[in-house]
C-alpha cells in the first residue's frame, strides 16, 4: 500500500506564519478584536475539522461569536451525505447575500465534504458569487494561508483539486467541549459503499502515526477529559498504510494504557473489519465503554452485495454473537438506510429480522438519497416513494419499541454516569451518560458536572433515561 504524505514541519510552520500576519492586519482593524463564526453540518469528523479552523483562527487573532451578522468571518462547514444536508446549506449560503451586500469585508467561506464535490463548487461560482472561499476537507490545513490571500489580492480562492490526501500534524485546535473531546485517528474511506459520497470528498484512507495520536490523548487525559472518541470512517481499517503496520486493536490497547480516568470510544467501525482480535482487545481494556456502534445498513444479502459491503447478514450477526458472547452488557447502535434501489418490501423485511435478533439500543434510520457520482445513483429505482416511507416508518416503530424495552430495563439499577452537561428539561439539572452512551436526564447538584457519578435510574422513555444523584 502507498505511504501516507505527511506535511512537513516546514510546512507547517509556515501556516503559523500566514496566521501571524492575519493577526497582524486584523490588529489594525478599526473595533476591537475581529470575530469569526463557524457553522458545523454532518459528522463528527467535521465537528473535529471545525475545532481546528477554530484553532487556526484563534491563532489569526479572531474571537467567535454564536451570530454570523457580527462576524468579519464566515466558515460553513458543511456535508455531502444526503440531499437533504445539502440543501440546507444552500439555504444558509443564500442567506447570507444579504449580510454580504450589508458588510461587504465579511469573508464567507464553505469548505466541508459539500465543497469538494465538482457541481456544488460550479454551482457556487456562478450562483453564489457573495462566497469568497471554496476548499475541501483536504486542503483545510491551508487554510491561514487561504486568508491571507483574500485579505492581501482581490478575488475568490477555489482550493476543490481532487486529492488523495495528506496528513498535517500540529495545526491548533480550540475543542467546544472541556469533557468530551474527538481526536481522528485516520482519514478518509477507501471502501466505496455504492450509495456513499464519502471516499469521492475525503480522499484515500490513511493513518496517523500512533505517537501522534497517543500524545493528544496523553495531553487530553492530563487536561481532565473525561471521554475521548477515537474518529475515522472505518477505525478497524487503521493502520494499513503505516510504515510500522499497526493495528486499531493495538491502538486501542497502547490508549487504555495512557493514565487518567476517561472513558474512549470510537467510530465508526465496519462490519467486515471488525475482528475478535477487536472484541477481545474491547473486552479487556477496562477504560474502553462497552459500546459499539457497527451500521449493518441492510438485512438483505443480495442488497448489501449491491451496496458493495463484503459481508452477508449471517457474517454480521456471528460478529454480533461473538461480540455478546465476551461483553454481554454491550451497547449496540447501527446505521439502516431503507430504500436502496430496487430493495423490495420483502428484502426490506431482513432487515427488520436483524433488528428483531440484534436488538440494538438505538438505530439510526436513514431514507437512500441518490449521490450524484456514485454507483447506486445510476441504479434502478422503481419503488415508489410511498412505499418506501411506509417501510421506513415500520422500521422505526419497531426500533422505538426495541429501544424502549431495552431503557425500561435500566430502571431501579444503579449506572456510574459521566454528568457530561446542563439540561435544557428545567425538571433535571444534568445530562449524563451511561458508559454505553444513553442519555441520562438527573436530578442533582451541577457542581458534579465532569465527574462520573453513581445515577439510580428512576424513569425512562424511548430517547432517553431520568434519574437522580445517589
Ligand atoms: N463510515 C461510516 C458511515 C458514514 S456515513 C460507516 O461506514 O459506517 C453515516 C451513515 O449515513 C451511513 O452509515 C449510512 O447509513 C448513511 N448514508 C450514507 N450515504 C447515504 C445515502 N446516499 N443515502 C442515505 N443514507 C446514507
Ligand atoms: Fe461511506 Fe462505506 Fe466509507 Fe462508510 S465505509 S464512509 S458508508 S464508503
Ligand atoms: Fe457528511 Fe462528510 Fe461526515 S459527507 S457525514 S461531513 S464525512
Amino acid at each position: 500500500m502507498e505511504r501516507t504524505t505527511l506535511i512537513s514541519p516546514a510546512q507547517m510552520e509556515q501556516q503559523l506564519e500566514y496566521c501571524r500576519a492575519v493577526a497582524q492586519l486584523s490588529a489594525q482593524w478599526p473595533g476591537g478584536k475581529p470575530l469569526a463564526f463557524v457553522d458545523t453540518y454532518g459528522c463528527q469528523q467535521n465537528e473535529a475539522d471545525s475545532e481546528r479552523i477554530r484553532g487556526y483562527l484563534a491563532q489569526m487573532g479572531f474571537g467567535f461569536t454564536a451570530d454570523a451578522e457580527q462576524a468579519r468571518i464566515i466558515v460553513l462547514n458543511t456535508c455531502a451525505i444526503r440531499e437533504h444536508a445539502e440543501q440546507r446549506v444552500f439555504g444558509s449560503v443564500g442567506a447570507l447575500v444579504h449580510t454580504k451586500r450589508r458588510r461587504p469585508d465579511t469573508l464567507i467561506c464553505l469548505c466541508g465534504c459539500m465543497a469538494q464535490r465538482p457541481q456544488v463548487a460550479q454551482k457556487i461560482r456562478t450562483s453564489y458569487r457573495h462566497v469568497d472561499l471554496v476548499f475541501g476537507p483536504q486542503a483545510l490545513w491551508k487554510f491561514p494561508e487561504m486568508i491571507h490571500g483574500l485579505l492581501t489580492q482581490r478575488g475568490r480562492t477555489f482550493s476543490i483539486a481532487d486529492e488523495a490526501g495528506s496528513i498535517a500534524e500540529g495545526i491548533p485546535v480550540v475543542r467546544q467541549d472541556r469533557i468530551k473531546a474527538w481526536v481522528s485517528i485516520m482519514y478518509g474511506c477507501n471502501n466505496f459503499c455504492t450509495y456513499c459520497i464519502v471516499p469521492y470528498v475525503r480522499g484515500r484512507e490513511r493513518s496517523r502515526r500512533p505517537e501522534d495520536i497517543l500524545a493528544e490523548v496523553r495531553q487530553l487525559a492530563e487536561e481532565g477529559y473525561k471521554d475521548i472518541t477515537l474518529l475515522g470512517q472505518n477505525v478497524n481499517s487503521y493502520g494499513k498504510d503505516l510504515a510500522e503496520p499497526m493495528d486499531f486493536a493495538d491502538l486501542l490497547e497502547a490508549v487504555n494504557a495512557i493514565p487518567g480516568e476517561f472513558l474512549i470510544r470510537f467510530m465508526t467501525s465496519h462490519p467486515k473489519d471488525a475482528t475478535q482480535k477487536l472484541f477481545a482487545a474491547m473486552a479487556r481494556c477496562e477504560k474502553v465503554a462497552p459500546v459499539l456502534h457497527l451500521p449493518f445498513q441492510a438485512g438483505n444479502d443480495r442488497i448489501l452485495r449491491a451496496m458493495n459491503r463484503r459481508h452477508t447478514r449471517e457474517q454480521y450477526l456471528e460478529k454480533i454473537r461473538a461480540l455478546k458472547a465476551l461483553i454481554p452488557d454491550i451497547v449496540l447502535t447501527s446505521d439502516v438506510i431503507v430504500g436502496f434501489p430496487g430493495e423490495t418490501t420483502e428484502e426490506f423485511e431482513d432487515t427488520l429480522r436483524v433488528l428483531e435478533e440484534v436488538r440494538f439500543d438505538a438505530l439510526f434510520t436513514f431514507l437512500f438519497s441518490p449521490r450524484p457520482g456514485t454507483p447506486a445513483a445510476e441504479m434502478d429505482d422503481p419503488m415508489p416513494r410511498e412505499e418506501k416511507l411506509s417501510n421506513f416508518n415500520r422500521l422505526t416503530a419497531l426500533q422505538d419499541t426495541i429501544s424502549e424495552e431495552k431503557h425500561a430495563a435500566y430502571i431501579g439499577k444503579t449506572v456510574r454516569c459521566l454528568m457530561d452537561g446542563h439540561s435544557d428539561d428545567a425538571r433535571y439539572d444534568l445530562t449524563a451518560r451511561t458508559p454505553g452512551n444513553r442519555l441520562v436526564r438527573v436530578v442533582g447538584d451541577v457542581s458534579a458536572l465532569g465527574q462520573f457519578r453513581d445515577v439510580k435510574i428512576t424513569g425512562a422513555n424511548k430517547w432517553s433515561l431520568f434519574g437522580e444523584l445517589v
